[in-house]
């Protein structure tokens, strides 16, 4: 089919409503707000139905025209965001909104991918019950999105990524047809878990239109408290002490370093710290919660930390007597990405190692990567309780920007090859998009790469989906396999 004569046909399908070749619509979800050039596209279409989804994913597919899937377009690697060829149709969700069905019984809810996680989250609360994804942009990041990054955010530790909550899918394929798996089932021993195959993708495999997520009881009663490490070893003493004298109720644990405080301190007179940011080299911010109500678990914190004080593993503390110095201490975790830009670029990792490995990463990391750049300010900070940190560094104060970035790819290689060293992974919770395309075809094996690119080809053998995420652009060809 000629392309100008399916592009018609597109407009047909989704109606007036469903697209647009207007700049101010284009221009925003073409941008990517991490740093890299922006993209160009044809036409931006937001159908309103599955079967519009695949009406247009049937013409693209005839007349060979790239898609490239968005949802709210908070993705961290570029993943959304089409190439510069202006080519490629952008195929929002953003209209498929609806919540289809809540079980208050089955602790599901049933979503179309357009949905706002925050949204999500609410519907669940007034069911009385809960969806713990919960992450920065939640706001303004659709589920569909978060499905397609395995999104993780700060209740992981507790509830698991976004492919833990996930249970059924309802999928369009790169030809149009629908892959209807929304099933609501716990135990289906059928064969293949086909939705895996398309959560974490990116896009890559096809279009995911709905889901059935789990829910949980809601949390009713919560403790927050900010704690002083002795060291960094101890956070992981914390952790495990915790969790065993909680009866396993610990929902967050995040690691935050004195030079983050410092920053907050700095830059945010509206933040209150609990400490003066001197107190200690490291900090951990960790929330038990239950859904019992008005279960005391500010004593039951005073317990644990008590413990931990006897044992040497943190210096000092301080728990949340309130929402409002709850929502406190939360905001200076909330703020450390926003306080660090204002030291200048920084370069950022999101890495994760088994756990008991976190101090040989940061202390390695920091060895070796301030000796090729003398002055540089590592800022490792995250979700310890997951393994997972965000290792940025900030430049050295003296060090002007351009020289600073010429140091990119060395510090990327030395970071990325310990956490390769400790058996971690060189993309814990952001994904590949197509900032981290090359470390793809670098850290994980040949033979993963290899089975990765046959499952792409089966599934999308014209390369139309989310081409150059995950895997190179035009490098993609099957003698290449
Ligand atoms: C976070 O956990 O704050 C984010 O994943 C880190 C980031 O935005 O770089
Ligand atoms: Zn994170």
């Amino acid at each position: 089919m000629q392309i100008d004569n399916a592009i018609h046909r597109i407009k047909a399908a989704v109606g007036a409503k469903g697209w647009s070749e207007n700049s101010t619509e284009l221009i925003p979800s073409m941008m990517y707000s991490v740093g890299c050039p922006p993209g160009e596209a044809k036409l931006f279409v937001s159908p309103l139905t599955t079967e519009e989804v695949s009406q247009v994913m049937a013409l693209c597919n005839q007349a060979n025209i790239p898609v490239v899937p968005q949802g709210g377009n908070t993705g961290m690697c570029g993943g959304a965001i089409p190439d510069p060829s202006k080519t490629s149709v952008i195929l929002s969700l953003r209209r498929m909104n609806n919540v289809r069905d809540l079980s208050t019984l089955d602790y599901t809810i049933t979503v179309e991918a357009g949905c706002i996680l925050q949204d999500i989250q609410g519907a669940a609360e007034q069911a009385n019950r809960f969806f713990p994804l919960s992450l920065g942009a939640e706001g303004s990041c659709q589920i569909g999105g978060n499905l397609a990054t395995n999104a993780g955010g700060i209740n992981v530790l507790r509830y698991g990524n976004t492919r833990d909550l996930a249970l059924g899918l309802e999928v369009v394929l790169p030809d149009g047809t629908v892959l209807n798996g929304l099933r609501r089932l716990k135990k289906d021993n059928t064969g293949y878990d086909l939705k895996h195959l398309f959560i974490g993708a990116e896009g890559t495999m096809g279009i995911i239109t709905a889901a059935v997520l789990k829910l949980f009881p809601y949390p009713q009663s919560r403790s927050t408290a900010f704690c002083a490490i002795v060291d960094l070893e101890s956070s992981l003493s914390l952790l495990a002490m915790a969790r065993e004298l909680s009866g396993d109720q610990i929902s967050s644990f995040e690691l935050i370093p004195r030079i983050a405080l410092e920053t907050v301190a700095k830059h945010r007179d509206d933040i209150q710290l609990p400490f003066s940011p001197g107190e200690a080299e490291w900090y951990v911010l960790m929330e038990i919660s239950t859904s019992r109500k008005n279960d005391d678990l500010g004593s039951l914190n005073e317990l644990i930390l008590g413990e931990a004080i006897d044992a040497g593993i943190i210096s000092n503390a301080v728990i949340a007597q309130s929402e409002k110095q709850k929502n406190g201490l939360w905001a200076i975790r909330e703020a450390l990405v926003e306080v660090q830009k204002e030291e200048g670029y920084s370069i950022k990792h999101d890495v994760s190692v088994p756990i008991n490995r976190i101090p040989e990463l940061i202390h390695l990391a920091c060895e070796r990567v301030l000796a090729i750049c003398p002055g540089i300010r590592p800022y490792p900070f995250g979700h310890v309780g997951d393994g997972n940190i965000h290792f940025n560094f900030s430049p050295p104060p003296t060090l002007p920007a351009k020289k600073f970035l010429e140091f990119i790819d060395q510090i990327n290689q030395i970071v990325y090859d310990i956490v390769d060293s400790l058996d971690g992974s060189f993309s814990a919770e952001h994904g590949i998009g197509q900032t981290k395309v090359a470390a793809l075809e670098t850290y994980r094996s040949a033979t993963e790469v290899a089975l990765m690119k046959n499952i792409k080809q089966l599934v999308d053998p014209r390369y139309l989906m989310n081409p150059g995420k995950l895997f190179p652009d035009p490098a993609f060809n099957s003698e290449a396999l």
